[in-house]
């Protein structure tokens, strides 16, 4: 949905009548993304997180002239970190910096974290255990879950995060076998939860649903978006926008009530651009079968003094004398 999200950027600099200052991608992966608005806004200087060590490496080499020229300032921490990453970007620019003008995330994991089998995340192939994003982080991998937690726990956990109906047997399971022998290897749980559950769509292995809760919990992926959103519209400049890509019902729930909630408090800062997410085109999931299941979302922050006017959906229900007051009370704030 990368169209849409330069979309986003690009209605940024329209209403702002001038190229875009500064952008955040809190998921920088391989960069695909951030090249693509680098080019499309030559001015733009954009600070980015990933979790990732090997997504450092490969911008290393990728990057290099937007680094060496401070174009992008990546850093190795986790998105809900953004509060420390503007304090070293006030010390770096000075306290002149008002705010993002756009801001992007792209949930979940790389196409080359899920192919290359010794991270852990895939059921096709066989590797260690481990489905952490940051392998030099102290965080319980895969395996320490898989091999720790209650049978009760873990029906929760495949559950609640990986939304699958019916763990029982499957967690059942796990604790039968893990008696003998512990679970190491990606494989090896795939193919338990394969005998126990069966396949019932062609196309959709019955270990998509537990891996993914697995991973959730590994990383702990939806504190850390709670945690980021609140952060992030914080950080927006005067109509700047964020987008938010997520693959997952979870994350896109916590995305569409953060964003509700900070726009119908009180003291609303802004707005979403649209009602409903946006989802990919048919075109768009065929030539990519990952994407069918993605859901952009868009916060867009008011510029001073636009928030009463923009923001009281009811004004023109008012009687004229009270629409009038309305209108002052607006131009005032
Ligand atoms: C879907 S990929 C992003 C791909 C990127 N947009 C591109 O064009 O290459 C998600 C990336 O975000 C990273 N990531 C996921 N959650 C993160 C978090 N909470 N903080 C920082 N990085 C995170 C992952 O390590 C992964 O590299």
């Amino acid at each position: 949905m990368l169209h849409e999200i330069l979309e986003q950027a690009q209605e940024v600099s329209d209403e702002l009548q001038r190229p875009l200052h500064w952008a955040f991608d809190g998921t920088f992966g391989r960069g695909g993304h951030a090249r693509a608005l680098l080019e499309k806004h030559p001015q733009l200087k954009l600070v980015a997180c990933d979790l990732d060590p090997a997504a450092h490496r490969a911008a290393e080499s990728s990057f290099a002239k937007e680094i060496s020229e401070h174009r992008l300032m990546l850093h190795h921490t986790n998105f809900a970190n953004l509060p420390k990453v503007m304090e070293a970007l006030r010390a770096e620019i000075g306290e002149s910096f008002i705010g993002f003008d756009f801001m992007m995330v792209d949930l979940g994991v790389s196409s080359p974290q899920l192919d290359e089998a010794e991270r852990g995340f895939s059921f096709y192939q066989d590797g260690p255990l481990d489905m952490r994003m940051d392998p030099l982080s102290k965080r319980r991998t895969a395996a320490d879950f898989v091999n720790e937690l209650s049978e009760e726990e873990l029906v929760e956990l495949f559950r609640d995060l990986g939304e699958v109906q019916r763990p029982y047997k499957v967690a059942r399971a796990i604790v039968h076998d893990r008696k003998t022998r512990r679970f190491e290897r990606t494989l090896q749980l795939a193919q338990l939860i394969e005998r126990v559950d069966g396949w019932h769509k062609k196309g959709h292995h019955p270990a998509t649903l537990y891996f993914m809760g697995l991973r959730l919990a590994v990383n702990g992926e939806l504190k850390a978006i709670e945690d980021f959103l609140p952060e992030a519209i914080a950080n927006l400049g005067p109509k700047g926008r964020l987008t938010v890509l997520s693959f997952h019902s979870l994350e896109d729930r916590i995305v569409k009530q953060s964003f509700r909630k900070l726009e119908e408090s009180e003291e609303a800062c802004g707005e979403n651009v649209r009602r409903k997410a946006t989802s990919p085109s048919d075109l768009e999931q065929k030539q990519n079968p990952r994407s069918r299941s993605a859901k952009l979302r868009c916060f867009r922050r008011f510029a001073p003094g636009e928030r009463k006017s923009r923001g009281n959906k009811y004004a023109h229900l008012a009687p004229p004398k009270f629409r009038e007051d309305q209108d002052d009370r607006g131009e005032e704030e």
